[in-house]
């Protein structure tokens, strides 16, 4: 009797897996944005083994595995083309054990393992594509222990120019990838081309929507043509995208992502050497707030302490990581300042809802000189209702700032030194959060004081926030309602 009321149970568990599966027919997998650290931005074609498993290394010293940052993705350039019966090859003066002895070796450390092909005939650095082979190279790649595949678009035959053609090529991937068996996490990077946000969420679980990243954070380059200013539909992706670039294409369908399906901005430059500490900010804040993929993309042997006390803010993470998965908006922007070789100075609001009635609030500068600014709770609850008329706005909140508990420089040398009992003596494991024993959700759930920023003021009734913003710097905060939410008070 007993046994068959435990079969009941578990049937009746694998009925509502299989239910809530089927919402997600894709793999279930990056149910909140995918964390992790990619070679490309930093490293380029420059990749071995060793480079992987020194970057796990210190991933795990730095505190950075357990922040998050779950998976190590080896990008371009670890190929040897195909073997007599058709199968991929790794390098094997770069990968010298195979592929499948990395996995093993990432996978012992408690990461998962990423890695790179393309729906073309060759990769952008030219090795081999896995167009028309797709089938087979997903087994190969299960075969391997791989987690997670990031598909590229270079020479693709002209497979592109309508939604459905993309989407078709895409696809083919996908399938193929699920009917191996092994869950894998499909990144798809066709730089925007033929709108991925408006097909790729039942194919993928992310989409890159912009031609690629450089370690600028606002200064136009002719090689990345479109600005996002007004158009979407880019038809040269190109490269060289500053930080900026890349957000305001990103501000028009910002509510695309969901679930199990995101916007991907393309890898973090933070820790590269080319933006200010208020410019990494600006950038690692944003990439977390409109829900993009976070995936580090520098040198682990050369992160400064300060780098690192941007890439491990909890508070910044539980942003990106936050169980409701709803981007913040752009409420507002305007033009500033003049226009120089780093283009049209803006400021810009942005706002947007998190899990338990919380609300985000982003004041940022991207004009040339410190200002004051300010978000008046009319315009911070504006998606809640237009034109002032929210109950939000009219209700108390407690303002937190994002980056005022933000890790001590003397803090992070000492992990960057791997001076443990320094590292302790500094009290260390006050500053980061240790999402491998607590989830993100779990722990604002307790509201856990690292996830949730330092309470510096209150927003009162149709007030507003203001605050002096440095010049490409941003304030950013969480708002929860003094008293226990909306809900309380309804029930009231
Ligand atoms: C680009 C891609 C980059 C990187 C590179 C490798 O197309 O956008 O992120 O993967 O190819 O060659």
């Amino acid at each position: 009797m007993m046994l068959q009321i435990r079969m009941l149970a578990a049937a009746s568990a694998a009925l509502l897996f299989s239910q809530a599966h089927a919402l997600y027919p894709l793999n279930g997998v990056a149910k909140t944005p995918q964390m992790g650290w990619n070679n490309w931005n930093s490293f380029g074609c420059d990749v071995d083994e060793e480079l992987l498993i020194s970057a796990t290394e210190k991933l795990i010293q730095f505190g950075l595995r357990d922040a998050g940052y779950q998976y190590i993705v080896l990008d371009d350039c670890w190929s040897a083309g195909r073997s007599s019966n058709g199968s991929l090859r790794a390098n094997t003066t770069r990968f010298p054990n195979g592929m499948a002895k990395v996995a093993d070796r990432i996978h012992n450390e408690g990461f998962k393992f990423g890695m790179y092909s393309t729906a073309g005939t060759y990769t952008c650095a030219r090795y081999a594509g896995s167009l028309g082979y797709e089938k087979q190279d997903a087994q190969t790649f299960a075969d391997w222990g791989v987690d997670y595949l990031k598909y590229d678009n270079c020479y693709n035959e002209g497979q592109s120019g309508t939604p459905l053609i993309t989407y078709n090529r895409y696809k083919v991937m996908s399938d193929a990838l699920n009917s191996t068996g092994r869950q894998v996490l499909y990144s798809l990077c066709n730089w925007g081309e033929d709108y991925p946000w408006k097909w790729a969420q039942t194919v993928a679980n992310s989409w890159r929507m912009s031609g690629d990243i450089y370690d600028s954070f606002n200064r136009p380059d002719a090689r990345c043509p479109c600005t996002g200013n007004e158009e979407y539909n880019c038809a040269l992706p190109g490269f060289h995208c500053s930080a900026m670039n890349i957000l305001n294409k990103v501000s028009h369908y910002v509510d695309k992502g969901v679930p199990h399906a995101w916007n991907d901005l393309d890898a973090l430059e933070v820790g590269n050497g080319g933006m200010t500490d208020d410019e990494y900010k600006t950038h690692f804040t944003m990439w977390a707030a409109v829900k993009s993929a976070l995936l580090m993309g520098n040198n682990m042997d050369k992160l400064s302490a300060r780098d690192l006390s941007i890439l491990n803010n909890p508070a910044i993470i539980a942003l990106g990581q936050d169980p409701k998965g709803t981007s913040a908006v752009r409420v507002w922007r305007y033009y500033v300042d003049y226009v120089d070789k780093y283009g049209q100075g803006e400021i810009q609001m942005w706002s947007g809802q998190l899990a338990g009635g919380d609300y985000f609030v982003a004041l940022l500068n991207a004009g040339n000189k410190t200002r004051e600014m300010n978000a008046t709770a009319d315009d911070i609850f504006y998606d809640a209702g237009a034109e002032g008329t929210s109950k939000e706005s009219t209700m108390e909140w407690t303002i937190h700032d994002l980056w005022a508990n933000r890790m001590p420089e003397r803090v992070a040398q000492a992990l960057i030194d791997g001076n443990s009992t320094r590292a302790a003596s500094l009290n260390v494991t006050s500053y980061y959060y240790n999402a491998t024993e607590t989830s993100y959700e779990d722990g604002l759930a307790r509201n856990d004081t690292l996830l949730l920023g330092k309470p510096v003021g209150t927003l009162s009734a149709k007030g507003a926030i203001t605050a002096e913003v440095p010049r490409h710097g941003i304030m950013a905060y969480r708002l929860r309602m003094v008293g226990g939410g909306l809900r309380k008070r309804d029930e009231l």
